[in-house]
């Protein structure tokens, strides 16, 4: 698998609209045409439950983002087209990185800090209204983009501090149990518009100024001229400079129809007449797709079958990839130990403390690298326990212990301490 990985989620919390289609369905779906990549997309149904407590509406969403991605030309042949929770894997893999990612670092998202000074500013517990889900998005974040070991994830900009921390915890599990988990990076594309809503701001489903993207044809023309304008009359100019409908054109049309909009503007054409022009030229993208939206929406078990494919494609790389990261955090068949060595640990440890008894009856230790090399000899001990808990000051405080203890120690010719000092930092 040397192909680049792609992946990214999409939360099944709404319906879609024209700023979901140019910023991430058009320009997701010609990425995954490209050769030499391997694409992932999956509806984030599971994040969504963090938003949404209503259970129609997550179903519904599911429905029709699944079928917006298809009809807007994903081709699940190509691609691997899933559900987050068809891949039971994900949660699996969510609390391993759980169990290594510091409360410290969650405390710091951005998602959830947001929430905590909404309430310190209304003077409610910091915590008030705040669920372990919104608090853990990050983490199963980061298990959907390592489960499938993505190296690329393409995000809006409000997504790369999610992206970040998945690199972090990636870096703490493969630092802990062996590299495994690969690093991702984030993928914004600067080329892609954010679109304006019929407000002017950015369209988004929080501000309600979205257009959907495959409502009836007379609906579209309707929700266009809704779309705010100044007040220049017909026959004056118009500017093209922060007009939402000349963006929204723009980021439909072709450079040359761009180009006679602009020309327009400048005509004074009649603000009427300017939404006509973007209501067609819309429609004329759109339209054909439309078709197929509806067709997959009067046929959701088609949808289903088409799902279900994609998580058998998905496990096939989830199933054994976890499989693998269980064995090596330790999750094991008892008996395993030779499947249990197979797993490279990151920090290869070179020496270990051995605790004996001599033939004296007394009691002793030594520290021997990995090929049995002698490093360091103890002296002898009257009891195990007295040896035992110079052995745990080693290792507990490795060189830093050697002061303490270097009545009890006896130096070995040819090892020297700096050499000493790094054996114990890597013991078994
Ligand atoms: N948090 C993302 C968003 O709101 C959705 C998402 C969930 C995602 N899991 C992901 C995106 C994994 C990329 C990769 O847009």
């Amino acid at each position: 698998m040397s192909e680049l990985r792609v992946l990214t989620g999409i939360t099944t919390s709404g319906t879609p609209h024209l700023g979901n289609y140019v910023g991430a369905v058009r320009p997701a779906v010609r990425a995954s045409l490209a050769p030499g990549v391997q694409s992932f997309y999956f509806l984030a149904d599971y994040h969504a439950l963090i938003k949404v407590g209503e259970p129609e509406r997550i179903q519904q969403s599911t429905l029709e983002i699944a079928a917006t991605w298809l009809a807007a030309g994903l081709d699940p042949e190509r691609v691997t087209f899933y559900r987050q929770s068809d891949i039971p894997e994900i949660p699996e893999l969510t609390w391993l990185l759980t169990c290594v990612t510091g409360k410290g670092v969650l405390n710091r998202a951005h998602a959830y800090k947001a929430s905590v000074d909404k309430n310190n500013a209304a003077g409610n517990d910091p915590d008030a209204d705040v669920t372990a889900g919104l608090f853990m998005y990050p983490v199963l974040m980061a298990a959907d983009i390592l489960m499938f070991k993505a190296h690329q994830v393409p995000v809006g900009r409000d997504q790369i501090q999610h992206i970040e921390m998945a690199r972090d915890i990636a870096q703490s599990f493969n630092h802990l149990y062996g590299e495994q988990l690969v690093l991702p990076e984030a993928l914004i594309e600067a080329s892609v518009a954010t679109l304006p809503g019929l407000d002017g701001r950015k369209m988004s489903k929080s501000y309600d100024n979205t257009i959907a993207l495959f409502a009836p044809r007379e609906h579209l023309r309707k929700q266009i001229a809704g779309i705010v304008t100044d007040s220049r009359a017909p026959g004056e100019a118009k500017s093209c400079e922060g007009s939402a409908l000349f963006e929204i054109y723009q980021a439909f049309a072709s450079e040359a129809e761009t180009a006679a909009l602009r020309q327009s503007f400048a005509d004074g054409i009649a603000w009427g007449d300017a939404k006509q022009m973007l209501f067609e030229r819309i429609d004329r993208e759109v339209a054909p797709m439309r078709e197929s939206y509806l067709a997959f929406m009067s046929n959701p078990g088609q949808l289903e079958d088409i799902l279900q494919a994609g998580a058998a494609k998905a496990r096939r790389l989830a199933t054994p990839f976890m499989a693998s990261l269980r064995q090596s955090v330790g999750l094991r068949k008892l008996g395993s130990q030779s499947a249990a060595r197979s797993a490279k640990p990151a920090k290869a440890s070179v020496a270990s403390l051995k605790q004996y008894r001599e033939k004296d009856g007394l009691f002793y230790f030594k520290l021997v690298d990995a090929r049995g090399r002698l490093l360091l000899q103890s002296l002898s001990f009257e009891s195990p326990r007295q040896a035992a808990e110079a052995i745990a000051l080693l290792q507990s405080q490795g060189g830093a212990a050697l002061p303490t203890i270097s009545a009890q120690i006896q130096h070995i010719e040819g090892v020297s301490t700096e050499e000493l000092v790094q054996a114990l930092a890597q013991l078994a």
